[in-house]
């Protein structure tokens, strides 16, 4: 069977090495779209999405998520990068309020799988999460542009792969049943 949705949700990786390359501004829209098209509870869209490309607001995004996880004791090793150098993050926020984390996933893999479609590749970063772990998170929400009475859920960098495509990681067959 041919069908190119299947194949991209099945071919979609996480992807760690990017080239430093920009991504077309269209492909980028095409993104964004299929992000906001995605479904809500209750059609609420009660979500926010920060695209990023300027270098410095990644790189300072990347260098609180670092300082947070070191004031927790979480070890990375040296020139670890949360995005991966990738050229593109996408910063997910919603309403403290019932399902918005969830729409916020189904907007996250709508995403990967349009980025995929167009021959690009991403990798979802909840790590971004560790960038609040500290006093001034006001200037982080204002920064990010959030709006207010809204949390950061996760991020999703984007880029061209740098390398092949990972192979995929083995799936639990064991997390299915059928009633039928
Ligand atoms: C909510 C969520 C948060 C994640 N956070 C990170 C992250 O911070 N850094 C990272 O490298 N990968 C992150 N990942 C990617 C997972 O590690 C990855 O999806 C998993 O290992 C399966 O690999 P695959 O995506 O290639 O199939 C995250 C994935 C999800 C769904």
């Amino acid at each position: 069977m041919k069908n190119h949705t299947i194949e991209n949700i099945l071919d979609r990786r996480s992807v760690r090495s990017y080239l430093d390359k920009p991504i077309p501004e269209a492909d980028l829209k095409w993104i964004v779209k299929c992000g906001i098209y995605a479904p809500t509870a209750r059609n609420k869209q009660n979500w926010h999405f920060t695209v990023i490309t300027d270098k410095e607001t990644i790189e300072k995004i990347n260098t609180l998520s670092l300082e947070g996880m070191e004031r927790l004791g979480i070890a990375k090793e040296p020139g670890y990068h949360i995005f991966y150098h990738a050229p593109v993050v996408i910063v997910l926020s919603s309403a403290l309020e019932g399902f918005s984390e969830m729409n916020c996933g189904c907007a996250l893999e709508n995403m990967a799988i349009a980025a995929k479609s167009l021959g690009l590749d991403s990798c979802i970063i909840g790590q971004t999460r560790y960038m609040f772990n500290q006093i001034n998170t006001v200037d982080i929400n204002r920064m990010l542009k959030i709006p207010d009475g809204y949390q950061h859920d996760a991020a999703i960098c984007f880029g061209y792969r740098q390398g092949d495509n990972p192979e995929p990681k083995p799936r639990k067959d064991d997390v299915v049943d059928y009633i039928r």
